[in-house]
């Protein structure tokens, strides 16, 4: 069901029918905008790759800052016997200062007391605050949630999304995990800036082209890669970034601008995150950028209803992942995402992979339910619907332990 209230421009009918998705040209990731073809990685490093990651600066996610402020981590909690005894759990509070604001965001860490050396992480945003995940009184609320006043909302009710989370888990394959709100770092919604990370960084002159929540959440979890890659635990040459819808769309471009993250995984991104936006299939340019005028930069909005003219498409986004490992996950049911639209852009994006000598999707068939690929490039589609379930942790699990030769 489409939840997200279409405005004027996007009261077109959703097309869900494959029959009629139009007739769509791709741009070729391996040609440069002044048509030379890529033949060698050094071209593809030196040339292309730089000018695709301008292009989506510039006309969709907005120029991240590289402006500097100053973070400060400070451990607020430490439980050394969480999740019965198997894991180490912190709660880790970052203070962002600049232009004389502060912006605060906490992280929520399991290690697992049983490892051999250090080991991989996990970094990714929850949606409804780190006491969602959890039942214990002593998770704090996220700052986002701290600040709402009526204590009794249900959204602060504990546990409430822990399915999507499973702790014992992730920590009994020997993975640590990193979480924090998303919403700490940039309030989704439309009046949300000011209150963000992006008000304490120098601005950009041009307002076409400045970032707004999904630069902001990219950048939000490169910030947490730099506290993980400073502790005795982890492994820094195993950082993982894994994000689920609108943060499918952010762990993308975290990866796409972090090569930290050795492994990027997409959780049902759809439109602006793996789906392909010329398919115009389920979700839109339009519709997104009328319902979330605060993710994009406002270029993006030129392309409302005129995917046509998109120089670019998201099989691109995902091959400035390359050669790093990259995982796409759809749901049988998340025809809003596009699901097919997602396989394809992996699919393309794979060009880039050949170039590299790795083998990535090589296929254009969809594969079944539950038969996920696991080449350099990953990919699966489960039963279900719009979610994160033990399915889709059990498969990127697998793909990160073959990734890091576990
Ligand atoms: C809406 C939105 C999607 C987004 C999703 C989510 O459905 O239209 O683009 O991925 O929310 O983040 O759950």
């Amino acid at each position: 069901m489409v939840t997200v209230a279409l405005s004027a421009v996007a009261q077109r009918e959703v097309n869900y029918d494959e029959s009629k998705v139009p007739q769509y040209v791709l741009p070729d990731v391996l040609t440069c905008q002044d048509g030379t073809a890529v033949r060698t990685k050094k071209q593809w490093e030196k040339k292309r790759r730089p000018e695709l990651l301008r292009t989506l600066f510039s006309q969709e996610y907005g120029f991240t800052s590289e402006g500097k402020v100053k973070v400060q981590y400070e451990l607020l909690q430490e439980d050394r016997q969480a999740l019965d005894g198997t894991a180490t759990q912190q709660q880790v509070m970052i203070t962002f200062s600049g232009k004389g604001k502060s912006v605060k965001a906490l992280m929520l860490v399991f290690v697992p007391n049983q490892r051999k050396g250090r080991v991989p992480v996990f970094i990714g945003y929850n949606f409804r605050g780190n006491h969602s995940m959890l039942p214990n009184e002593e998770i704090l609320y996220s700052p986002y949630f701290q600040r709402m006043k009526n204590r009794k909302d249900p959204v602060l009710t504990r546990n409430n999304q822990a399915s999507r989370w499973p702790l014992k888990y992730i920590i009994s394959r020997g993975y640590a995990l990193v979480t924090m709100c998303y919403q700490d770092i940039f309030p989704d919604n439309k009046d949300g800036g000011p209150e963000s990370i992006t008000a304490l960084l120098p601005e950009t002159d041009d307002a076409q082209s400045r970032w707004q929540a999904l630069g902001a959440w990219a950048w939000g979890s490169s910030r947490i890669a730099d506290w993980v890659v400073k502790q005795p635990w982890a492994n820094k040459k195993q950082l993982i970034v894994m994000g689920h819808s609108r943060q499918g769309k952010a762990s993308l471009w975290a990866g796409a601008q972090d090569k930290r993250f050795k492994v990027v995984i997409s959780n049902d991104s759809g439109c602006g995150g793996a789906a392909l936006s010329k398919r115009c299939f389920g979700e839109t340019v339009a519709i997104i950028t009328n319902a979330f005028p605060h993710w994009f930069c406002k270029n993006f909005s030129q392309y409302a209803g005129r995917e046509e003219a998109l120089p670019f498409d998201q099989h691109e986004l995902l091959a400035l992942v390359a050669p790093r490992y990259l995982y796409v996950a759809s749901a049988e049911q998340d025809d809003w995402a596009d699901q097919k639209g997602e396989f394809l852009s992996a699919r393309y994006a794979s060009a880039v992979y050949s170039l590299y000598g790795l083998e990535g999707i090589t296929t254009d068939q969809m594969p079944g339910l539950h038969q996920p690929i696991m080449n350099h490039v990953g990919y699966h589609i489960r039963a279900g619907k719009h979610d994160v379930t033990q399915y889709d942790w059990q498969c990127y699990m697998d793909f990160c332990d073959k990734a890091f030769n576990r």
